[in-house]
């Protein structure tokens, strides 16, 4: 059985994620003063995405790009093999894929939302609907700009923020079904199933019911796309969720998940390195449909956008997906802060997923209505009192419809990235600190409003400003709490 941090028990009976690996490369940190971090809001429009990383203590804002490297991986980075076309790079990327995905042919991309924007480009047409559990982002806008609609069919229970159901991220069949035979199979050009649920608070699916999901898409011929930016997290849950699973291998897990999809593609920044992505499929044919659009968006198709090095450490980092000790060390981090805050009575996303943890700012700041944005003020309010920069996951995320209505999402969250292996437990322990003291000052947060809002993916780049002066009005209570404390 392989070692993973979990299966370690502590003599004094708490629960500690301990970490299986040593720190040999480090980076400085600053944390700056509050009236420095009050500044650099306003400097980047109350929006984390615009501020720079020297005013952030604790980089909480994704894990994409942002996990730690291996030695091996630096180590492989070293031996890559610089050709245009041809490089044995490639063809070390090709092996770790079939070996640890299952499929022969890929389709190398420079990120995960260059994969969607190659199968959209394929297969999305004007009325097109494109069902899946839960939207991520950039998926969504791919689809729609190519003149498809999404339908999300989760079942009710992905929506409780508290909730002990394990898969929340699971499919509904009945609905797909139904929606399968509203529009018509011609319609459908695939049926996109997303690992871990991101939006929904990095929720995964089980097997069972991604075996639903297959049966539906053979019963009327339509393909299955994965989303496997997620997959091995996912796997992992897998593992400890599902009773079929408990004593498989994280190797016969991931290849069972992939197995059942057509087509599977992936951010390797999340799955397995920092940097590239990709596509793949053991169907010649859907190889053969894509394959030209691979030089004409992303490059020569041995490198698709991507330097030679990075595709050697994404070769070496599937491999390490398989490793249940790397895996869980971010999930492990995860549930032990949402834990420490669900203790304490503070709203998180239960059970804990991957990704991070998933503060529910609708319910903490419920005197802010959902047009004044409080995912984006909390996220704005807990960067402000603690340097710690996460990522607003609600309306401010969404996307107007084609009238140019808002449309609220159906959760406003503030996401606390964990990446793998980064951040220690006493970092983890600050955030907790900082977040309980914030919870009990909530009634000061105040809403948002938007002065430069982008058409397209407008979370990126827009600007906001808070509606009065309420972040002064807690830089003053923080000083009031805290004294001369940063
Ligand atoms: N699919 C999922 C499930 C993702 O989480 C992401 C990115 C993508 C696709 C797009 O991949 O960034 O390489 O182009 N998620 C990041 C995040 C951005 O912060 O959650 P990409």
């Amino acid at each position: 059985m392989s070692e993973s941090s979990q299966k370690i028990k502590f003599y004094n009976g708490e629960d500690i994620p301990l970490e299986l690996h040593k720190v040999r490369v480090v980076q400085k940190l600053h944390l700056v003063t509050i009236e420095r971090r009050l500044e650099a809001l306003r400097e980047s429009g109350f929006n984390t995405f615009r501020l720079d990383t020297k005013d952030v203590f604790l980089d909480m804002l994704t894990d994409s790009g942002t996990n730690a490297m291996s030695d091996r991986q630096m180590g492989a980075m070293m031996m890559a093999d610089d050709a245009y076309a041809g490089s044995q790079s490639f063809v070390r990327y090709q092996k770790a894929v079939e070996e640890v995905l299952g499929k022969k042919y890929l389709l190398p991309v420079h990120q995960g939302r260059a994969a969607e924007n190659i199968i959209s480009n394929a297969f999305v047409r004007k009325g097109s609907v494109v069902p899946m559990n839960y939207h991520f982002t950039t998926a969504m806008a791919h689809i729609t700009q190519y003149g498809g609609r999404i339908e999300e069919l989760l079942y009710d229970e992905a929506y409780v923020i508290r909730s002990q159901h394990p898969f929340k991220g699971n499919m509904n069949l009945e609905k797909l079904e139904a929606c399968v035979k509203k529009h018509g199979p011609a319609n459908i050009p695939f049926i996109r199933m997303e690992a871990s649920t991101n939006l929904i608070g990095g929720q995964p699916f089980s097997i069972e019911n991604l075996r639903g999901v297959r049966a539906i898409a053979e019963k009327y011929g339509i393909r299955l796309v994965l989303d496997a930016s997620l997959l091995g997290e996912n796997a992992w849950l897998v593992k400890q969720r599902e009773e079929e699973f408990k004593e498989k291998s994280m190797a016969e897990i991931i290849k069972t998940m992939t197995g059942l999809a057509d087509l599977v593609y992936f951010s390797a920044r999340k799955l397995s390195s920092s940097r590239g992505g990709g596509i793949c499929t053991n169907d010649e044919k859907t190889f053969k449909e894509l394959e030209p659009l691979i030089p004409l968006f992303e490059g020569f198709l041995t490198y698709g956008g991507m330097s030679v090095r990075e595709i050697e450490a994404i070769a070496v980092g599937l491999y390490e997906t398989l490793d249940e000790s790397m895996i869980c060390q971010s999930p492990a981090f995860i549930e032990y802060l949402v834990n420490a805050l669900d203790s304490k009575g503070i709203p998180v996303v239960t059970p804990p997923g991957v990704l991070g943890c998933h503060v529910d700012a609708m319910s903490i700041c419920s005197h802010i209505p959902q047009k004044e944005y409080p995912a984006g003020a909390f996220a704005a309010a807990f960067y402000l009192i603690s340097g710690v920069r996460g990522m607003e996951r609600g309306s401010v995320s969404n996307q107007r419809d084609e009238y140019g209505n808002e449309t609220y999402a159906d959760m406003e969250l503030l996401r606390l990235a964990i990446p793998r292996r980064v951040f220690t437990l006493s970092q983890i322990k600050y955030v907790e600190d900082r977040m309980t003291w914030l919870y009990d000052n909530r009634q000061l947060i105040g809403g948002l409003r938007f002065v430069y809002e982008p058409p397209v993916l407008r979370f990126f780049m827009g600007g906001l400003e808070p509606i009065d002066d309420w972040a002064e009005k807690l830089v003053e209570k923080f000083k009031q709490d805290f004294g001369d404390s940063l």
